[in-house]
């Protein structure tokens, strides 16, 4: 295999018009992209063009934001269910991995180990799963009366549900189904493994009817940065998705999370930590920030003063919004970054409508305006000082935003050497340098065999 473990890794974050709130009305977006599977199967070979690691999709069963104001204008209110989406796009790609989000707090660990399991037979070897407990409490009214739980027992369930999921993978040795037509067995009993899991939230009796799955087990991916969500990336996760747009929290991120990995028996190269990265590229600078200003032109004021009044816990829509950004009382700051960013609005004379500008593009991830050159330096730097193993790219819009990365960033990337120039193996986890977990039950056999 190639020098697999210095080459940086992406991934590409889909949404169906792109991640930008105004997406949809740019002119290099699909519109209609929510119901346009042609267009997802640009998206997905476009990104295999680019060499990228895998195609990752969020998912949340809620066509509810957190602002109800100006809903009506936002575009992934409904779009195709993502891991069906997935699964077909399985049948138009060769190389690159599909990883799909799915929430501890509203699924059943047999029924997502079957879906998964097969997701990466039909790949052959591309899954992966994101583990969400999922944060936003609208999700639980679509799932019957009880309130969403809080956060801490979202996440003990969650390290119930991953381990039963993952058992549930290895209920079968690789060579368990001998199929031999003189004898008529079919499968070695010995090589059959039942769970029979009784634990706090899940009784599971097992095993799982899904053979074991070429990667052995598909790539368990992780997204949620609290303590606790820190604890269970680095007991299970092999690729963690994350959210800065410092490096010096990038840094201080990924030196925790593999930091806490030793206990659990496990190297901190096990784990691949992956921040979000929203990219504008131009040919020259001028053209990459007349881009962005174009796309941030197009955030509705209705969405912008809405995101912005909920940030601040202080209502910004009786104020003129091409006019001062007001004083806000100091009760009503919720946290010291929002606080720094209003005195630097007032400070600069920013307008109402330059500050949700400011708050509404990154959403909390990285992001990067500029040149080829000047993206790859950044990209470099979190790289190299330890911020990042790779990043999870999020196109302003879409396809036009992954176009231009792919046709200009990701050869600046080769040209330095730090990103492939050919696919390594074939499976998701021969590309991004992970170990094919050994079954729980190995050992049996070789006790067996001593
Ligand atoms: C980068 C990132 C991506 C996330 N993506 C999703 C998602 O697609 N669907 C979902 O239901 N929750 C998603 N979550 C929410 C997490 O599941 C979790 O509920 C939330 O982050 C609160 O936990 P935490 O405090 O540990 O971050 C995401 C969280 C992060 C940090």
């Amino acid at each position: 295999m190639a020098d697999v473990k210095s080459k940086m890794k992406l991934g590409m974050f889909i949404r169906p018009c792109g991640h930008h709130i105004g997406s949809w009305r740019h002119p290099e977006a699909q519109a209609d992209a929510g119901e346009n599977f042609p267009h997802f199967v640009q998206l997905a070979q476009t990104a295999e063009r680019g060499l990228f690691d895998m195609i990752f999709s969020a998912d949340s069963a809620t066509s509810f934001t957190a602002e109800p104001e100006g809903l009506h204008r936002t575009h992934y209110v409904a779009w195709i269910e993502p891991f069906t989406l997935l699964v077909a796009l399985a049948g138009f790609t060769k190389n690159i991995g599909l990883v799909c989000t799915a929430s501890t707090s509203f699924e059943e660990p047999y029924a997502l180990a079957r879906r998964f399991a097969s997701l990466d037979l039909v790949s052959g070897g591309r899954g992966g799963w994101n583990i969400v407990t999922t944060g936003n409490p609208a999700v639980a009214e679509n799932f019957g009366s009880e309130p969403h739980l809080p956060k801490a027992e979202r996440y003990k369930k969650a390290q119930e549900f991953t381990e039963i999921v993952r058992a549930l993978w290895d209920s079968w040795d690789g060579d368990a189904f001998i199929r031999d037509r003189e004898s008529g067995v079919f499968f070695d009993t010995e090589k059959m493994h039942i769970l029979n899991h009784h634990g706090k939230y899940y009784d599971v009796k097992g095993p799982l009817n899904v053979a074991r799955s070429p990667q052995g087990q598909p790539v368990i991916v992780q997204a949620g940065a609290s303590d606790d969500g820190r604890e269970l990336a680095a007991e299970t996760a092999e690729v963690v998705f994350t959210a800065h747009e410092e490096l010096d929290a990038a840094k201080a991120f990924y030196t925790d999370v593999k930091g806490r990995m030793a206990k659990y028996g496990r190297e901190p190269d096990d784990l691949k930590i992956m921040p979000g990265l929203s990219v504008i590229v131009g040919r020259t600078e001028q053209e990459a920030q007349d881009k962005f200003q174009a796309l941030q032109d197009l955030i509705h004021p209705e969405i912008g003063v809405a995101v912005l009044s909920r940030k601040m816990g202080f209502d910004f829509s009786p104020y003129p919004i091409d006019g001062p950004v007001p004083e806000i009382p100091q009760s009503n700051v919720l946290s010291s970054r929002v606080d720094t960013l209003v005195s630097a609005a007032q400070r600069d004379n920013l307008s109402i409508r330059q500050l949700y500008q400011k708050f509404c593009s990154t959403r909390g991830h990285f992001s990067l305006v500029g040149t080829p050159s000047q993206i790859v330096d950044k990209m470099e730097e979190w790289f190299v000082k330890g911020g990042a193993d790779g990043f999870n790219f999020i196109a302003p819009y879409l396809p036009g935003g992954l176009d231009d990365f792919v046709d200009l960033v990701v050869p600046e990337l080769q040209r330095r050497g730090i990103y492939r120039t050919k696919y390594e193996g074939h499976t998701l986890r021969d590309n991004l340098g992970l170990k094919v977990p050994a079954s729980r039950y190995a050992h049996k056999k070789a006790d067996a065999v001593s």
